[in-house]
């Protein structure tokens, strides 16, 4: 037995140093410590047949040889694997007279959606929630639930483009659409705004565009008033222009308040005094505003009699132009590069 041990002995250590790759070292490890057939496992499993003397003794040399077995593969192993490591970085040394590869173009945010999240920012900062609603619509929702009905003069200006054999569908001609949809949905008390793209059959020019984006607001709870109103629209014309900005409020019809107001901006450009942009006036329609009508709260299911509240809409792309400067609305959708990398 001992010579056996000295044997395996003198074979496997010579042949694990001498090994080259992992897959030898592998199969000589299976060889001489494999669980099943191992040579060294094998006389460990014959140690039962002699007796306790001569067990304890071949025992303890053969525990000894498997350590030392052992050691020697796992410090052959580390060798390996550092040559394999030392071998991969020779191999990927770096060329630093290779020219660079092209710059990848990076996007950028829209002049639209800029103007689209500054105003995000400011309502939710006022306890607003942010609503996002489709751009196909029915006529219920569009027209009939806020106060105009089929035969009303109002839709004559707000004409659009109808899904051809869907008679009740169209896209939405303002987002003033979303209004009873948040109210069926949230109840009031409400405070939310619906920014969103709108569309109208319009003959375009520099000033109209069957394609725009408005921001719509509506606020609704116990005793809201028309001071209320004027107070949020006043906060978001100084956010937006500038602290001294003035805000005019104007009686004007919209069916679905009442009363209803168009609200101005003092003119950015000349400061009120009046020049070619603000016609000579010194101000500038910028948002359509009003005091919710009573028929509007019955179809959104609140009672008129416990709730009021408020909504405007902001013409967002208007705003982008006055922000910027921008004097043809066209260019916004045109997907010129020329014009949208300026911002
Ligand atoms: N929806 C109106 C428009 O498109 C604007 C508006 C919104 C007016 C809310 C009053 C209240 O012109």
């Amino acid at each position: 037995m001992q010579e056996k041990l000295q044997q395996l002995k003198n074979e496997a250590l010579p042949a694990i140093i001498s090994v080259k790759t992992a897959e030898e070292l592998e199969s000589l490890e299976n060889k001489y410590l494999g669980r099943k057939n191992g040579e060294l496992t094998e006389l460990m499993k014959g140690l039962k047949d002699f007796n306790p003397e001569e067990k304890k003794n071949f025992g303890q040399i053969l525990n000894e040889i498997k350590k030392e077995l052992e050691e020697s593969i796992n410090k052959k192993r580390e060798e390996l694997n550092n040559a394999g490591f030392a071998e991969q970085i020779t191999k990927e040394k770096i060329d630093l007279s290779q020219p660079c590869l092209p710059k990848k173009e990076s996007g950028h945010i829209h002049p639209s959606s800029i103007v689209q999240k500054q105003l995000e920012d400011l309502f939710t900062s006022m306890g607003f929630m942010v609503l996002d609603s489709s751009e196909l619509e029915s006529d219920y929702y569009n027209f009939e639930a806020i106060n105009i009905p089929p035969t009303h003069p109002a839709r004559e200006s707000q004409d659009t483009f109808y899904i051809k054999n869907h008679e009740n569908w169209l896209m939405r001609t303002h987002t003033s659409a979303n209004q009873v949809r948040a109210m069926e949905k949230y109840g009031a008390p409400l405070r939310m705004i619906t920014p969103g793209r709108c569309f109208r059959n319009e003959s375009t020019d520099a000033r109209h565009e069957h394609t725009f984006y408005q921001m719509e607001g509506v606020v609704i709870d116990k005793n809201i008033n028309f001071g209320h109103m004027k107070a949020v629209l006043e906060t978001v014309a100084k956010n937006l222009f500038g602290p001294e900005t003035k805000v005019r409020l104007r009686p004007k019809f919209y069916p679905f308040v009442e009363p209803g107001v168009n609200g101005e901006v003092t003119c950015l450009l000349c400061g009120g005094k009046g020049c070619s942009v603000c016609k000579h006036t010194g101000w500038m329609e910028i948002f359509g505003a009003g005091m919710i009508h009573p028929n509007v709260l019955n179809y959104g299911g609140l009672d008129p009699k416990v709730y009021s509240g408020f909504a405007f809409g902001f013409g967002l792309t208007r705003l982008v132009m006055l922000k910027y400067g921008i004097d043809d609305v066209r260019l916004l959708q045109s997907g010129d590069l020329r014009f949208v990398k300026q911002f």
